[in-house]
């Protein structure tokens, strides 16, 4: 059937080469990391055939995909699958975009060991490039060639595990990610930020670019900019022109002490190829209608987020007072547009993450302007105020939380309940 996407996933482990001489032993989907990539059109059913082969139990979730609750892998509804076990993920794909998928339990020590995979839901009357390309931006801390221990020290517990290697596509950059293309040629670009709490500062040098698409697919409108902020758990998608030859790099800006008590930041290419002398003129690309939700809001809420000492683990982290609450923290009635007051009482910023619905944001005390479309997850600075809109639309019991996974496994981790 044309409309149904069949695959097997099973989660393993396996050892993988990260670079000419490190072998790691990882968790991996299908024993390749990262897992392979999900792809279907928007209105295909998605049928994945899932075996745990892994010494623990765990669970998938689609980041992004606004499916039925008892698909998206929370733990809360779905129960875990267990060493040795399966399960039958059986869901519509609802609408174009860049997506991705993970496990929800011990999220901090299964992501980080290697379980997560892209996902691409196509639509009809997208734009044609020249060729697409799926990125996905991870940073792992290694000791050796073993992971480090998790939540062994506070730094950890306080900011997320910050790994001491960037990886694109599983590659350390300098050991085989690049290529050759023609000047002139248009390429998409889907980013993703799998790490589990590094926020990333990007930067495209020698190419032209322009912001295409957000968590929630297609923009109206384009947009050019200079940089990118992508917090962990979202997506942008760029197209990218190589209007000259040379070496065009994706580069990560990252700050760091420069020994005399400043800041500076430091560029790590990521990703680059080459483009060659001989081309072809850029072509224009025609861009199909996209609007944006203009929903007038029936209610407000507000989110704290906030830390506590805590004996154990040194910090628990809350939302709304609680850490790990289990009674829904809202109830909507479907079809609401909620204003969601996301304050973030302490200094170590939060990606903010709605599980099945978009929204967008309107405001952030800590900039002059927020970036357009919509989105799943947006980043909460320490002390600052972030309002968003959100679009109740896809009824279930829905996890809202963190997503630096060390947050959300020390507390910060909630549901609401969306009526039907
Ligand atoms: Cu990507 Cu609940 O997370
Ligand atoms: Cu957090």
């Amino acid at each position: 059937d044309p409309k149904v996407v069949e695959v097997r996933l099973s989660a393993q482990k396996a050892k993988v080469t990260l670079e000419a001489g490190r072998e790691v032993e990882m968790y991996t989907y299908n024993g390749v990391f990262p897992g392979p990539l999900l792809q279907a059109r928007a209105g295909d059913r998605v049928v994945v055939h899932f075996t745990n082969q892994l010494p623990e139990s765990t669970t998938i979730h689609w980041h992004g995909l606004r499916i039925s609750d008892q698909m998206d892998g929370s733990p809360r509804i779905q129960a875990p699958v267990p060493a040795g076990g399966t399960f039958t993920y059986d869901f519509v794909a609802p609408e174009e975009g860049s997506f991705w998928y993970h496990p929800h339990i011990r999220a901090n020590e299964q992501v980080e060991k290697g379980l997560y995979g892209p996902i691409v839901i196509r639509s009809e009357d997208e734009p044609r490039y020249d060729a697409e390309r799926f990125l996905l931006l991870d940073d792992i801390y290694l000791q050796g060639s073993t992971l480090a221990p998790f939540l062994e020290d506070g730094m950890e517990a306080m900011h997320g595990r910050y790994g001491n290697i960037l990886l694109t596509n599983g590659v350390p950059f300098g050991e085989g990610l690049s290529a050759v293309v023609e000047r002139g040629r248009m390429e998409r670009w889907r980013i993703v930020n799998t790490a589990n709490a590094r926020t990333m500062e990007l930067t495209l040098k020698n190419a032209a670019f322009r912001v295409i698409g957000t968590d929630g697919g297609l923009l109206p409108a384009p947009y050019t900019t200079s940089r990118l902020e992508l917090s962990v758990g979202q997506r942008y998608e760029l197209e990218v022109t190589f209007e000259n030859p040379g070496s065009v790099e994706l580069q990560m800006l990252v700050a760091t002490s420069n020994g005399s008590g400043q800041v500076v930041e430091t560029p790590y290419t990521v990703f680059a190829l080459d483009v060659a002398v001989s081309g072809v003129s850029p072509r224009a690309v025609s861009w199909p209608l996209r609007t944006l939700p203009q929903r007038v809001v029936d209610e407000t809420v507000t989110v704290e987020l906030d830390g506590v000492n805590d004996p154990v683990h040194g910090l628990r982290w809350q939302i709304n007072g609680q850490s790990h609450p289990t009674a829904p923290l809202f109830t909507f009635k479907k079809g609401r547009t909620v204003r969601m007051r996301l304050v973030n009482l302490a200094g170590p910023e939060h990606p903010f993450h709605l599980h099945g619905q978009f929204f967008q944001v309107v405001s952030d005390s800590s900039r002059f302007s927020v970036p357009p479309g919509l989105k799943d997850t947006v980043l909460v600075p320490g002390l600052s105020t972030v309002e968003i809109e959100a679009y109740m639309d896809n009824p279930g019991r829905w996890m809202a939380h963190c997503h630096i996974l060390e947050h959300a496994e020390l507390g910060m981790m909630a549901e609401l309940v969306v009526e039907p």
